[in-house]
């Protein structure tokens, strides 16, 4: 009896010694979650691996909902499953489960999600409105066959808040006429024509389809016209309404394209216009680009964004397929730019795309010191910084660190240039180094925002009438901020994590 409560209490004693022994490790361990070297601290990144496209991005019942190509087994590019995560603002994520798995007919590639409010689908189920998402099947075995018609566009449906998902059993729901690429629907709800729109990315042009319930689909018009960018195939259409600052409507049409960026790669080039249901037909003619850096791909905006709140909201894939795969992170790879307000201004009666942070991201704002000198301390690895300008003819901000590291921002001769040839490690691609310019718009500059979160940068003129994202690797932070031809005036911010 004696010996059996002594070894009782010893088990006991080496149960208690094991649990204290583990807590504070499992507490390191969670605390080192998010504390790689550069791994963004206020950006979406997945917890591991592979990340490119953001897809689906649907609001639902309090919850913006982002899923995202998303390969499991690796950090390259890889079979493409739908990874998901939501927000309640924007600001902070929380991750789920894989949302959509490869199935018989291909892998999981990009697309958008619908909430079907008026059951138009009949995948409803008792009152309950399904949350469509509809993709692309991308089929390796057609493709390694050689054959031209291995892209099709699928859908699933979820009838528990995106939790879980229910593939549709007549999949496909659009087939292909024998095109190599064709692909990334984006699907939104016409008040005006009472019909689904789907722009679907089909080689180097978008190609609008209409449907009365998301399961049958009618081909309505090619958009391709002669003055575009062309250098590359197109991708991750998005077609969407805004109102100008009088309140006239026009519609937007977003398209990645891949080569044939401003600065090399993969961008995102925007058309302003009148769509009557059927054609868009731009009302301008000229190549614009919804951000002038490098590395801003794919994005496309939410949808069922509440009228009350009526926002256009967008984030992009913030890498460039040139090197997205080889930049040095180590356990995941990519993230995405910050989330951003769309809106139209005017210039002489051009309009163009504004992109501004959302107002969400300033419930990071931690300590905000002002700007006095020429030289400043900024002591955190993720910052956001204010300067006002006037009318500096030639200007330039450098961050640098101690290990000789330095970015370059500079106005000089009408343009805004960035150079990251000395930002840090570069070598994993020779084209990483080059200078990235954009000639600035006929605009009075009167502010520059930049963004700075481990290993990116985001830089808005004049709250986004232009935008510049670009990546970076330093070796360590950069401490120091230098200013040359501008007056030292406006804030910083420290920005906190998102994730500890
Ligand atoms: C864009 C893209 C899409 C495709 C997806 C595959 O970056 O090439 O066209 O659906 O990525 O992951």
């Amino acid at each position: 009896m004696m010996f059996r409560q002594n070894s009782i209490l010893l088990i006991s004693l080496i149960c208690i010694g094991m649990i204290l022994a583990c807590t504070p490790n499992k507490e390191k361990g969670e605390k080192l979650k998010y504390q790689e070297q550069y791994r963004p601290q206020f950006h979406f990144s997945p917890e591991a691996n592979w990340m490119n496209d953001p897809n689906g991005m649907v609001y639902w019942d309090g919850e913006y909902h982002l899923f995202y190509q998303y390969y499991p087994d690796g950090n390259v590019w890889g079979p493409m499953h739908w990874g998901h995560a939501i927000s309640e603002d924007l600001v902070y994520w929380e991750h789920l489960p894989i949302a959509l798995y490869p199935d018989s007919l291909g892998y999981i590639f990009s697309g958008s999600a619908v909430v079907d409010h008026a059951n138009t689908s009949g995948l409803g189920k008792d009152g309950k409105p399904p949350m469509v998402a509809i993709y692309t099947y991308h089929d390796p075995i057609g493709e390694a066959a050689g054959r031209d018609d291995f892209q099709t566009q699928g859908i699933a449906y979820s009838l528990d808040n995106g939790r879980t998902w229910e593939v549709y059993q007549d999949n496909p729901v659009l087939a292909n006429p024998g095109i190599k690429d064709f692909r990334d629907p984006k699907v939104i709800w016409d008040e005006q024509t009472q019909q689904w729109i789907m722009s679907l990315a089909v080689l180097d042009k978008i190609r609008f389809y209409t449907s009365p319930n998301l399961l049958n689909w009618t081909f309505a018009s090619d958009f391709q016209p002669s003055w575009a960018a062309y250098g590359g195939v197109w991708e991750c259409p998005d077609l969407f309404p805004l109102k100008t600052e009088s309140g006239e409507e026009k519609w937007v049409l977003l398209v990645s394209i891949n080569p044939g960026g401003p600065q090399g790669g993969s961008a995102t080039q925007y058309f302003i216009g009148d769509f009557d249901g059927k054609t868009f037909n731009p009302t301008q003619e000229d190549v614009e680009w919804i951000d002038w850096g490098a590395d801003n791909y794919a994005g496309v905006t939410w949808s069922n964004i509440p009228e009350e709140d009526g926002r256009r909201l967008f984030i992009g894939w913030m890498s460039n397929w040139d090197y997205a795969q080889v930049v040095p992170t180590t356990t995941w790879r990519s993230a995405m730019t910050l989330p951003r307000a769309l809106s139209l201004y005017t210039v002489k009666g051009k309009v163009y795309l504004k992109s501004k942070p959302v107002e969400e991201l300033k419930a990071l704002r931690g300590k905000e010191f002002p700007i006095l000198n020429s030289t400043t301390e900024i002591g955190s690895k993720s910052f956001e910084v204010h300067i006002p300008l006037s009318d500096e003819k030639e200007f330039e901000i450098t961050f640098s660190n101690d290990s000789q590291n330095e970015i370059n921002i500079y106005k000089v001769r009408g343009h805004l240039v960035f150079n990251r040839s000395k930002s840090g490690n570069t070598s994993f691609m020779e084209s990483f180094g080059r200078v990235n310019a954009v000639k600035l718009p006929d605009i009075q500059l009167d502010m520059i925002s930049i963004y700075f979160d481990q290993s990116s940068i985001e830089i808005f003129i004049n709250d986004g009438q232009l935008a510049m994202t670009n990546l970076v690797f330093p070796k360590r932070a950069y401490t120091h901020m230098d200013l040359v031809g501008i007056n030292p005036a406006g804030k910083i911010y420290h920005l906190n994590s998102i994730w500890n």
